[in-house]
């Protein structure tokens, strides 16, 4: 955390009393901080003792009285821009709905608003556990996820309120741990920064008539997530997407496609031109030859659909990838998987696979986490425990970026 320079926003519920404490252990492991305090949070901690712990004024008024000689007037703007982090904590429900809808009233909302993409912003949601519960509460959770923040589950145990349940904002140490991991993981030093990378995510439709496909389960969660970490560390993201119900990460470029010729057509472009093409897209391997323009009618018992091959994005690119570009593949397979997935690795010419099992629960399609095993160019593994897709993203992007170094030293590439 040394040098790193951290907003601190602190909304009007009771475990603002435990901000302080939060601030003193970001500035003894080298942090700069300033605090963001909304008008209620003022009631709950004392801004001389945020201020004094901080070492920095609290920032409070947008606008300041003008009559005050040598005002910022745009650090609304200027705090957001010197932030590498912003962690709000805690955040109540009001805060919540204030940040998913937009509104940029005081400065811990304009903070949340000027701040640079792709770094990170952690959220420390703390209330009544009913209150957390309630589902405007949870949509706000939810768009604020889908739009890249990290919200915390807030912790159970005993609640001002009186009663038991979650709702508890976690303890300062583990928020520091949690800011520091966060930094860490966005890694302005990243190899891939500058750089750009193209992923594929979700599935693709093959039309048999006007109103029928040929799909599978995914639901582009993997791929979203490879986006959203490659931009976190700097890099310049284009996403080429089948038909999901997914936000677009912050500051990646979206290109929307249905069936697997039109990915093919919005990939080949950047094959010349980018350093890393990740294929998380379960792209249909066949397509119905003729799709039938109306609605297909029944009269026979039986009816034939005949499928044709469809082009194999990531082999394509891999088969003429130039020195000094990655081609980074998943395998899916239900068995003799791994055998499988270095095969592929040969075949379709990558540098690196990432192969998952599909078991309905913690691996594969649809669901929040993946068990990943990583296998590079030289056939090494490396197995990866079921952790979440954001996890397995980052962890997939440290092998991209081993590789990437690996390149600078001059070491062997296919
Ligand atoms: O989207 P989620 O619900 O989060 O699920 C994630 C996932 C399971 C879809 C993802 O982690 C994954 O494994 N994606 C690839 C699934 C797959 O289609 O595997 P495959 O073995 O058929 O293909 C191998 C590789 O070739 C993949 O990188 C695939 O994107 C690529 N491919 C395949 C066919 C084709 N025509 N073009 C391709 O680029």
């Amino acid at each position: 955390m040394k040098g790193k320079n951290i907003i601190l926003g602190v909304s009007g519920g009771i475990a603002a009393y435990k901000t302080p404490q939060i601030v003193r252990l970001l500035k003894k492991a080298g942090a700069n901080v300033r605090v963001a305090l909304t008008a209620s949070a003022g009631r709950f901690v004392s801004e001389l003792s945020l201020a004094t712990v901080s070492g920095e004024a609290v920032c409070r008024e947008m606008f300041p009285p003008a009559d005050i000689p040598g005002t910022d007037f745009t650090r609304h703007i200027s705090l957001g821009e010197w932030a590498d982090a912003l962690v709000i904590a805690p955040a109540t429900a009001n805060t919540l709905a204030r940040l998913a809808a937009g509104l940029c009233d005081d400065m811990l909302s304009a903070c949340f608003i000027t701040l640079r993409p792709g770094k990170p912003v952690l959220i420390f949601p703390a209330m009544d556990g009913q209150m957390y519960r309630s589902a405007s509460v949870q949509r706000n959770v939810a768009t604020l996820a889908a739009g890249g923040c990290t919200v915390f589950e807030p912790e159970s145990g005993d609640l001002a309120s009186g009663q038991c349940g979650t709702g508890r904002m976690a303890d300062p140490g583990i928020i520091a741990n949690r800011i520091g991991a966060a930094l860490q993981a966005a890694r302005p030093d990243s190899l891939l920064a500058g750089l750009q990378v193209v992923v594929t995510a979700g599935p693709t439709r093959e039309k048999i008539d006007g109103v029928r496909f040929v799909s599978n389960y995914s639901s582009g969660k993997m791929g979203f997530a490879v986006a959203r970490a490659a931009r976190e560390r700097g890099a310049d993201v284009r996403l080429i997407t089948g038909p999901v119900h997914l936000e677009t990460p912050e500051g990646v470029e979206r290109i929307d496609v249905e069936s697997a010729c039109q990915m093919h057509d919005a990939a080949k472009p950047f094959y010349p031109i980018c350093a890393v093409f990740i294929a998380a897209a379960a792209v249909a391997d066949y397509r119905p030859e003729m799709p039938y323009e109306g609605k297909l009618k029944k009269n026979e018992h039986q009816m034939q659909l005949l499928l044709v091959r469809n082009p194999d994005i990531i082999a394509e690119f891999g088969a003429q990838k130039r020195t000094g570009q990655l081609a980074v593949g998943f395998a899916l397979e239900t068995s003799e998987g791994l055998a499988y997935a270095h095969r592929k690795l040969d075949e379709k010419h990558l540098d690196l696979v990432a192969f998952n099992t599909y078991d309905r629960k913690t691996s594969g399609f649809e669901v929040d986490t993946n068990s990943l095993t990583l296998i590079d160019r030289n056939h090494r593994e490396t197995s990866l425990p079921p952790m979440q897709k954001t996890d397995a993203a980052r962890m997939l992007l440290d092998h991209v970026e081993q590789l990437i170094a690996a390149a600078g030293n001059g070491e062997t590439e296919r």
